[in-house]
């Protein structure tokens, strides 16, 4: 197969920021993208329905002349999340999901929950409404090594909460072991699960052999090549309980690299391109559109999208190292590997 054409995919994760780095990164991601689910962590955090309808302003007023790309509102769950501002968020179709961040988790997750009990009424009511919880699934105890988080966070947070509030929609985000691949596939139409592009291509080596390298780091961090084996499996597997969540995160390279920088990995602009890959590689470009373009808006209940996009195979497309912000540099993700199918929107 030298081309191939499904329809326009989503990206049910991803970060635009704001202000000067918003402007440089959202053209990125609408040039292949018709909606994503946009995460709520800016500085202070998107909290109510008011900070997430001017939030969705600042984005449409960024977009690129003649975009048609629709961001999907989110907000960001704390202790103090208001139970009827929520509810009125979704009945406008402001909002479509809203996301747990563990205290301390990731990037900007200092107002995430720290006490699930205080939350246990607003998640009763998004269950009754359908509101599904996006979830930055990591334990952030500093006794569990950072590479067991996410199984652990199954076990003692996330399958307790599935017990108690029964019928809640649940997306496990940028899943990235096997145990979250079983999870997900065991827990019935309300569980998926999103998997980031750059987990299906780096294990842990490529972040720690030969020398440290920044731009590979991101949370939840990849894991050992058995599990990114088992996402790989999970993603070309034709299973709707799995979709696209790019989690694409930019950072300055000032803020990447730093004695402590900053997690995440910028895939806007080569996504497609590497996921075409990696589907090829496996054998699977048939199960490409499933996972890029119809299991998400099947759990989202939204329709799909109705326009096209072509990837076609030739000789190696390159992509820039580096893409400017007003902010300063922000590096593209390195796939190490040769990129053959190009992008037609
Ligand atoms: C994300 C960010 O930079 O906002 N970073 C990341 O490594 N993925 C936060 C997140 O999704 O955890
Ligand atoms: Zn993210």
């Amino acid at each position: 197969m030298t081309e191939l054409t499904i329809r326009r995919p989503d990206d049910w994760h991803l970060h635009l920021r704001d202000g000067e780095m918003l402007k440089a990164v959202l053209p990125e991601t609408a040039r292949h993208f018709a909606r994503a689910i946009i995460m709520p962590n800016l500085v202070p955090p998107v909290v109510t329905g008011k900070d997430a309808a001017e939030y969705r302003d600042r984005i449409m007023a960024a977009k690129p002349d003649g975009s048609k790309f629709q961001p999907l509102m989110t907000l960001y769950l704390t202790e103090e999340t208001d139970v009827r501002d929520l509810r009125a968020a979704a009945e406008i179709g402001l909002i479509h999901a809203v996301k747990l961040y563990p205290a301390g988790a990731t990037t900007n997750s200092a107002s995430g929950v720290r006490d699930f009990t205080k939350v246990k009424r607003v998640l009763e009511n998004m269950a009754q409404i359908g509101l599904p919880l996006c979830v930055h699934g990591e334990v952030t105890d500093d006794e569990i090594d950072i590479f067991d988080r996410e199984a652990v966070f199954i076990e003692r947070v996330l399958d307790p909460i599935r017990r108690d509030v029964p019928g809640l929609k649940v997306v496990m985000e940028h899943i990235t072991t096997k145990d979250g691949a079983d999870y997900a596939r065991e827990g019935g139409d309300n569980l998926g699960a999103t998997i980031t592009t750059h987990h299906l291509v780096i294990n842990r080596n490529h972040i720690l052999v030969g020398g440290i390298k920044p731009h590979y780091y991101c949370l939840p961090v990849a894991k050992r090549e058995e599990h990114r084996l088992a996402l790989r499996r999970a993603a070309t597997s034709g299973d709707p309980s799995y979709f696209l969540g790019t989690d694409s995160a930019p950072h300055t390279d000032a803020n990447k690299l730093l004695p402590c920088g900053c997690a995440g990995c910028f895939t806007a602009t080569n996504t497609m391109s590497i996921l075409a890959e990696v589907f090829e590689q496996e054998n699977a470009l048939d199960k490409l559109e499933g996972f890029a373009a119809l299991h998400g808006p099947a759990f989202y209940g939204l329709p799909v999208n109705q326009d096209t996009i072509t990837l076609t195979k030739g000789d190696p497309v390159t992509y820039p190292e580096k893409i400017e912000t007003g902010d300063g540099p922000v590096t593209v993700f390195d796939p190490q590997m040769p990129l053959h199918w190009s992008v037609s929107a």
